[in-house]
């Protein structure tokens, strides 16, 4: 009998691991089928309605909503360390002009690791003071690459500003309407969290090893770069860039349709009806599309759902809006992706700390299919 026999007879091997049960969470639940997420106990849509993004992260990283006391303690901290070392802006401006941010965001995250003075101390308290810092620092590097390549200073955070409105003056320079910031503290919140997706399983995998924050983020966003994860609401807005008003877009859409290509920012692997988020983050878009400069692009997305229903039953999901919102908030495409990755890192880092909390080595193992007892040959013997 050889090892085949013995140990491989009743071995199925579970493709893309669909459906296996990977670990316990108190963070989050993905409700596909009736198209529920819930954080922490809460649907996301009274969230949404009472709690803005750092209450939400809050509540993941604590398992409860903050008192008013314990929010203007976290959102100091926060906003303190909204800044980056010197030498991390200075790998920015070394970066390759061309590179995606994705990319340098990961490379920054990665180096910040070893300038945290807490780098490879994973006690709570070490662990909530990375997890804050890490959490500023890397919505400040979204914003800083954007200034130093648009050769513009970068700007220090503002005490009286919250989390996303910070972020959009950073950016940006100018401070955000109040629509803005309802709109795009929605974007954040929505983005937060998302059960155990391929990121967040990248992340508590290097966490299982007991390796640093640092590292387990870094996993989280290469992984999160992938078109199949990341990456749908920078090419939703393509089909706005390639029709030159709403009169095209039947025939553009068809098009795609008849070619069998899909329509990014529609349809989901888990939400078989309408995904929430996308749900609550339509409203925003459509508030801040009342713009008069924005009227055609809210025209001409009405009609892409309208089709992409007719014609293939089939719902946007949240990218869809999210590329939309961003759009209409003045931030470059390039840099959608990265901002979502800057939503999410609040989720890993839930995440990455629950792990630490209750650790087992996540290790699983492989259905062997390769020959068996081969003879192995000397090499001036191999024909
Ligand atoms: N555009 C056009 N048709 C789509 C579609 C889309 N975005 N998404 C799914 N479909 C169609 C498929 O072509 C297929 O049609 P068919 O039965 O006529 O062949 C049917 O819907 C089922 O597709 P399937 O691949 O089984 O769906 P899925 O659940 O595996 O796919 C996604 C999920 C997310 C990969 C897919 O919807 C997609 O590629 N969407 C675009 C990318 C995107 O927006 N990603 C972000 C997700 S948050």
């Amino acid at each position: 009998m050889n090892m085949k026999n013995q140990t491989m007879e009743h071995v199925v091997a579970i493709r893309g691991l669909e459906n296996v049960v990977a670990g316990e969470t108190k963070i989050s639940y993905v409700d596909g089928v009736d198209g529920r997420l819930i954080y922490a106990g809460y649907e996301i849509r009274e969230l949404a309605a009472h709690a803005s993004f750092a209450e939400t992260v809050y509540l993941l990283w604590h398992g409860e909503l903050p008192t008013r006391e314990q929010l203007d303690a976290f959102h100091v901290r926060l906003v303190a360390e909204m800044r980056l070392p010197s030498q991390v802006i200075e790998m920015i401006k070394l970066a390759p002009p061309s590179a995606h941010p994705m990319d340098l965001l990961r490379t920054a995250v990665s180096a910040l690791g070893m300038y945290d003075p807490d780098a490879a101390d994973r006690s709570d308290e070490a662990c909530e003071r990375k997890a804050i810092r890490l959490l500023a620092q890397t919505i400040t590097l979204v914003a800083d690459m954007h200034r130093v390549r648009q050769g513009l200073p970068v700007l220090s955070a503002d005490t009286k500003l919250g989390f996303g409105a910070n972020f959009l003056y950073m950016l940006r320079g100018d401070s955000p309407t109040k629509a803005e910031q309802t709109a795009f503290e929605l974007l954040l919140m929505l983005h937060l969290e998302h059960g155990l997706n391929a990121s967040t399983f990248a992340a508590r995998v290097t966490a299982s090893t007991l390796s640093d924050m640092h590292a387990a983020l870094t996993s989280g966003l290469g992984t999160l770069k992938g078109p199949l994860h990341g990456g749908a609401s920078e090419r939703a807005i393509d089909i706005f860039e390639n029709v030159n008003d709403i009169d095209e877009i039947d025939e553009y859409i068809e098009g795609m349709l008849n070619e069998g290509k899909r329509v990014m920012g529609f349809g989901h692997r888990v939400y078989k009806t309408e995904d929430p988020r996308a749900r609550l983050l339509r409203e925003q878009a459509w508030i801040l599309c009342q713009r008069t400069d924005l009227a055609e692009l809210a025209a001409q997305a009405k009609r892409v759902e309208q089709l992409v229903m007719e014609k293939k039953g089939i719902y946007p999901n949240v990218d869809f809006y999210s590329g939309i919102v961003q759009h209409a908030l003045g931030i470059p495409k390039p840099y959608f992706t990265a901002i979502f990755a800057c939503a999410r890192t609040a989720g890993w880092l839930a995440h990455i700390r629950e792990q630490y909390a209750d650790n087992r080595l996540i290790r699983p193992t492989s259905h062997y299919i390769g020959p068996w007892d081969k003879v192995a040959v000397p090499i001036d013997e191999r024909g």
